[in-house]
């Protein structure tokens, strides 16, 4: 063989690998661009819209119109004055990049002595540029070097071993991507929390970190579901994210202004859509509310607030909030618990402790304000899964999660004179009361056994004080409740103790049993909510309050309820034929419902939801409404049931935001789920879902053997109406 066909090979080899790699033998020049092997990214040269002068390599959607770079290698060092330059793979294993005076702008920093001539470039279709060893070892890859923007799978140390933290840094303007002042990344303080910078001072600042592995779920309007993750490997954290399959084009950036956001790619508008943003534009900024304040997103519109215990301090919450009773120290205390709370900045951690130690860490000292305290769980395997914060002296940039969603528990030190007397006159003279505990509930036990059913107007007011604490529903507390209080004992008669062949069904929040009370054997339906749920207290609060106002033929009807040590029971009207979905979607039950009765019951659901929406003094947002929340009685007339989400709104709100999203997916509005905003129109929305069920037969969420069924919605926009005119006939 002459040397010549071999080299003719070789460069035909050289020309054969495939576009998505640079090699030592082949550079990149200005022209040139890297395309990832299934087309999704590109690598090249680069000059923002309107800077003429300025080029940059960086990593780009090779299939998105508008120029989106997710990463920049010089992003502070651009090659001036459109002079031509050239990326090279370089024999010691290293990208490096220089302009036509051979200057080096920007190198990756191997340094790899030994020449190792297979080493490539790669960039992957997940939009990471790799240098892979020839034996198939990465040795260098762009997402351990973030810019401003983080990827899909691409994951984010919070807190390392190595205390090497990698934050988002911003760009400088929107057509510069020189690093800003803004940075986003762990807070290498405290290695819990995930911090927005401007410069050294905090802009935004996330929750501590309590355990949980996922940190946010959202599903958007075409249906991809978004998960936040936060990883903990062998003591390290890491946030990463990811997404459902079929999903468009997804990043999370922080933008030049500072705003961290998650944008999905629309290809209908042709535009990225944000639909997470932080800090959103009402106080939600660090410590806007100042000590002692938080931001209160519980309020329709959220605002600063005073914790209980504390005033306003001067006008505006500019200097924050001071404590109505100063303390006094050592055992004249008492810790008050705030739910759903965002926890503050600035507190001490404080390891391997328990709860009790916990409490003890702070009682023990003055000037712990505060303390909370939460386990870390496994994941890590480290040795201490406990996290005990403390805080001493103020407290700054707190929040209050509506529906308690994301928060936890805070446990807040306040002198006891500012608490209620009753509490007060309970602490000083303790034996006292507890034995007068111990006749009241021999009182109660008897007079339940001996009246029955009787209202007992003192301790409904007792029980419902307790549990009205919070909330818009404290201006209902001034009016009195007219439900009755039923014993526990009782019901735990009437149950069987909660046998498992009086078990009716298993909702949310627990479990459901069909009871008979009293002496004329009335059956009940007795709901137990499920002592572990934390959101049990809310719901609970809510469903007594709510349904005890409400009275309408096409709403279940709450009979009593009871609390007994940490149970909660709620006492409805039995209905023997339960819910709507038990004969929907079942193959021989469907046949009972016939096409009249579903007319029946579409008119029934309607009914009620327009007492809900407009008729009963109040608006109420059910938020929940789905067919196994549909309840039949034996005429088969349809009663909503199931309250622990409503939401009250008042006379003239028309929308609201949440941040915990609850509720059963394929039932929730697109901006309810997206968003969090919701209205009444939401339960439109659930209601439509659910009237399509109705007249279908088919469930909305599940898959079902129909060929072109994607979901019930496409498949019904898709229906024609002689179809309908069929389905109504056969039935
Ligand atoms: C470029 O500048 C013009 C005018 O200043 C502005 O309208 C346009 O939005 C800019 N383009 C980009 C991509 O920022
Ligand atoms: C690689 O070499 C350069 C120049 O000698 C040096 O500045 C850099 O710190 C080295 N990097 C590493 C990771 O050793
Ligand atoms: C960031 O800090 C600078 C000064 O350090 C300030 O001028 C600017 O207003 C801050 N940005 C925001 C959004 O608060
Ligand atoms: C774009 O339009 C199509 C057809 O109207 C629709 O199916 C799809 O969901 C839309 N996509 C987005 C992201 O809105
Ligand atoms: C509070 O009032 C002061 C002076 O009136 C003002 O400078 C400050 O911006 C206000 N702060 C807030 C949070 O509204
Ligand atoms: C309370 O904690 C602070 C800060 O750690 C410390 O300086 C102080 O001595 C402690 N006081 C007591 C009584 O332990
Ligand atoms: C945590 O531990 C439980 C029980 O030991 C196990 O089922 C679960 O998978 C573990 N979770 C993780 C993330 O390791
Ligand atoms: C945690 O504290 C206990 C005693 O309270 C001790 O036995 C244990 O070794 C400690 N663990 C770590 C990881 O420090």
């Amino acid at each position: 063989m002459t040397p010549l066909p071999v080299f003719v090979l070789l460069s035909l080899v050289c020309f054969c690998i495939s576009d998505d790699r640079l090699t030592t033998a082949k550079l990149l020049n200005a022209r040139d661009k890297l395309v990832s092997s299934g087309g999704v990214f590109a690598l090249g040269f680069f000059t923002p819209a309107n800077s003429t002068v300025d080029t940059y390599i960086g990593i780009w959607y090779n299939k998105i119109p508008q120029p989106t770079y997710v990463w920049v290698a010089n992003r502070d060092n651009p090659i001036k004055n459109g002079s031509p330059g050239k990326l090279v793979m370089s024999s010691n294993s290293d990208l490096v990049l220089s302009d036509s005076q051979g200057r080096t702008l920007w190198t990756t920093t191997n340094n790899f002595t030994s020449a190792t001539t297979g080493t490539a470039a790669i960039l992957f279709d997940s939009g990471n540029l790799v240098i892979q060893l020839p034996n198939g070892k990465h040795i260098w890859q762009s997402f351990d070097y973030p810019t401003d923007t983080a990827l899909p799978d691409m994951v984010l140390p919070l807190s390392t071993n190595d205390g090497i933290l990698r934050r988002l840094v911003a760009w400088k303007g929107p057509d510069d991507p020189g690093t800003s002042d803004y940075s986003m990344g762990g807070d290498s303080s405290s290695d819990l929390q995930v911090v927005i910078w401007n410069g050294t001072r905090p802009y935004w600042r996330r929750s501590a970190w309590d355990g949980s592995l996922v940190s946010g779920l959202y599903q958007s309007i075409t249906g991809f579901i978004l998960t936040e993750i936060i990883v903990d490997r062998g003591g390290e954290l890491y946030m990463t994210f990811t997404v459902s399959q079929g999903s468009p084009s997804l990043r999370m950036m922080l933008d030049y202004k500072g705003t961290f956001k998650f944008l999905a790619w629309n290809s209908n508008s042709s535009s990225w859509e944000a639909f997470i943003e932080h800090p959103s534009p009402i106080c939600e900024r660090y410590a806007y509310c100042g000590p002692f304040g938080y931001c209160d997103a519980a309020e329709t519109v959220p605002k600063c607030n005073c914790l209980s215990g504390f005033e306003p301090d001067g006008v505006n919450f500019s200097r924050g909030c001071r404590r109505k009773e100063d303390l006094k120290c050592g055992n004249n205390d008492i810790f008050s618990t705030l739910r759903g709370m965002k926890t503050p900045d600035k507190f001490l951690y404080v390891r391997n402790r328990s709860f009790d130690q916990c409490t003890e860490e702070c009682k023990r000292n003055c000037s712990c304000s505060a303390y909370a305290y939460a386990n870390l769980n496994n994941g890590s395997g480290a040795a201490d899964q406990s996290r005990c914060l403390i805080w001493l002296g103020g407290l700054v940039d707190m929040a209050k999660f509506r529906d308690g969603g994301g928060g936890e528990d805070l446990y807040l030190r306040l002198a006891s004179s500012t608490v209620d007397k009753e509490i007060n006159v309970l602490k000083i003279i303790l034996p006292i009361v507890a034995s007068l505990l111990i006749l009241a509930s021999i009182c109660l036990v008897w007079i339940c056994k001996s009246r029955g059913k009787r209202r007992i107007k003192e301790i409904k007011n007792k029980h419902t004080r307790q549990h009205l604490q919070n909330s818009k529903l404290n201006e209902l507390e001034n009016e009195s409740i007219d439900l009755p209080y039923i014993c526990f004992e009782d019901i735990v008669t009437a149950t069987d103790n909660f046998s498992d062949y009086k078990l009716l069904g298993k909702g949310g929040f627990g479990k459901v049993y069909k009871g008979l009370l009293g002496g004329g054997g009335k059956e009940v339906a007795v709901k137990r909510l499920s002592k572990s749920s934390g959101q049990g207290a809310d719901e609970f609060r809510n469903e007594v309050v709510l349904i005890a106002k409400l009275q309408h033929r096409n709403l279940v009807r709450l009979l009593g309820y009871c609390t007994h040590e940490d149970e909660k029971l709620l006492i409805y009207e039995y209905l023997p034929n339960k819910s709507l979905d038990a004969f929907l979607f079942d193959a021989t039950r469907n046949s009972v419902l016939d096409w009249l009765t579903r007319f029946k019951v579409i008119k029934g659901i309607a009914r009620g939801l327009l007492y809900l929406h407009q008729d009963s003094r109040l608006t109420i947002i059910h938020r929940d409404l789905k067919a196994s929340n549909v309840l039949l009685d034996a005429e088969m007339n349809p009663k909503i049931s199931d309250f622990g989400m409503a939401r009250i709104f008042g006379g003239n709100e028309q929308q609201a935001n949440t941040i915990r999203i609850v509720g059963t997916y394929g039932y929730m509005s697109p901006e309810y789920a997206m968003e969090g905003s919701f209205s009444v129109k939401s339960d439109t929305y659930s209601f439509g879902v659910l009237l399509l069920e109705i007249v279908s037969g088919l469930k909305i969420s599940s898959a079902h053997f129909m060929t072109d069924f994607t979901n019930l919605i496409a498949y019904v926009s898709k229906l024609k109406c002689s179809n309908i005119q069929q389905l109504k006939q056969s039935y």
